[in-house]
């Protein structure tokens, strides 16, 4: 077999699917489509000048679909995920969550950001208890199933601390539950683990996808770590850079249930290999935007005095 022959092989390996990993793609193209998100743009206007941060992008999601967006820094992943949590008005295009056009923010819709966002005076209950309360939940029910979420990410043991006292792992698993406990349909996370030491995170994937497995729900994850994408997507969107557009959507090879031991397997390796082919591609120095992300989490890691590792 001449070179080219071989390499164009080895390169569309990402393509080959074992019968089970494509027996379990025909499921999730079985069930309904969750999420529609059709010509959406995206163009920042200011006195410095104009941003297209999103142009055309196109996609679907069903329903219980892990899906993760990866692409270079300032792709518009950020703006894309708050354009469907309706924080953000798009330009043009349409969001569709169970074919209904999202506008604004809603309880369908649970958000994990980089960032923790838990209210520092209340409790670990109080915190995942507020989001019922707040929607007409009686005080009662609303504790019950705080203490089953909590259980269930095994921080029962936690009902009664401040977010202060946890690690950060911690904080992220009852911010994931927090987010969950409203019901919502669709699960959104922004870099979610990005402040995290690796082995957390690491730990934080294998929680992730346990809770996921449990639950109906469909999650749609940012992030600019590849490992991550591939350790726990179904697809992955792949994103140009400078207008945010869509690159391609890869169905990731890789078998379930996922663990770290499948890192180095052959299948997880093509699929690395293909989405760092269309990220570097574009001749954008992607390491040097990891260098600034780098030290906007040690800023953010001083902020939220997240380096405490007690977990
Ligand atoms: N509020 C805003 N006003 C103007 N430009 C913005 C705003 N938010 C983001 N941008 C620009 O849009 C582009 C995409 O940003 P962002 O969605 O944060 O990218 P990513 O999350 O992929 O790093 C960048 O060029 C960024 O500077
Ligand atoms: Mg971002």
């Amino acid at each position: 077999m001449n070179e080219i022959v071989s390499q164009t092989l080895s390169a569309g390996g990402y393509l080959k699917q074992a019968p089970e990993v494509r027996a379990r793609f025909d499921r999730m193209k079985a069930r309904d489509v969750l999420l529609e998100v059709k010509s959406l743009g995206k163009t920042f206007r200011s006195k410095a000048g104009t941003t297209v941060a999103l142009s055309d992008i196109n996609f679907q999601t069903h329903r219980r679909e892990f899906l993760c967006i990866v692409g270079p820094s300032g792709c518009g992943k950020s703006t894309l995920i708050r354009i469907l949590a309706g924080l953000e008005d798009q330009t043009s295009g349409q969001v569709l969550l169970g074919g209904k056009p999202v506008k604004g923010p809603g309880k369908d819709r649970g958000m994990v950001f980089q960032g923790y966002t838990l209210f520092p005076w209340l409790t670990v209950k109080k915190n995942v208890m507020f989001g019922l309360e707040v929607n007409g939940m009686s005080r009662f029910e609303a504790e019950t199933q705080a203490r089953q979420w909590l259980s269930l990410i095994g921080l029962d043991k936690f009902a009664e601390a401040y977010p202060h006292q946890l690690s950060g792992g911690m904080k992220q698993r009852v911010a994931i539950v927090r987010a969950l406990a409203n019901q919502p349909r669709i699960l959104l996370m922004d870099e979610p683990f990005g402040a995290l030491d690796a082995q957390t995170r690491t730990r934080m994937q294998a929680h992730l996808l346990e809770i996921w497995r449990k639950i109906d729900i469909t999650i749609v994850f940012i992030t600019h770590d590849l490992d991550e994408a591939i350790m726990l997507a179904d697809r992955i969107l792949v994103l140009k850079p400078h207008p945010g557009e869509v690159q391609e959507l890869i169905e990731v090879p890789v078998p379930r249930p996922r663990s770290e031991a499948q890192c180095g397997s052959e299948e997880f390796n093509v699929t690395r290999k293909r989405l760092e082919e269309l990220i570097y591609a574009h001749g954008t120095d992607d390491h040097e935007a990891e260098e600034d992300d780098a030290s906007v989490y040690a800023s953010l890691a001083r902020l939220t005095d997240i380096n405490d590792n007690v977990e």
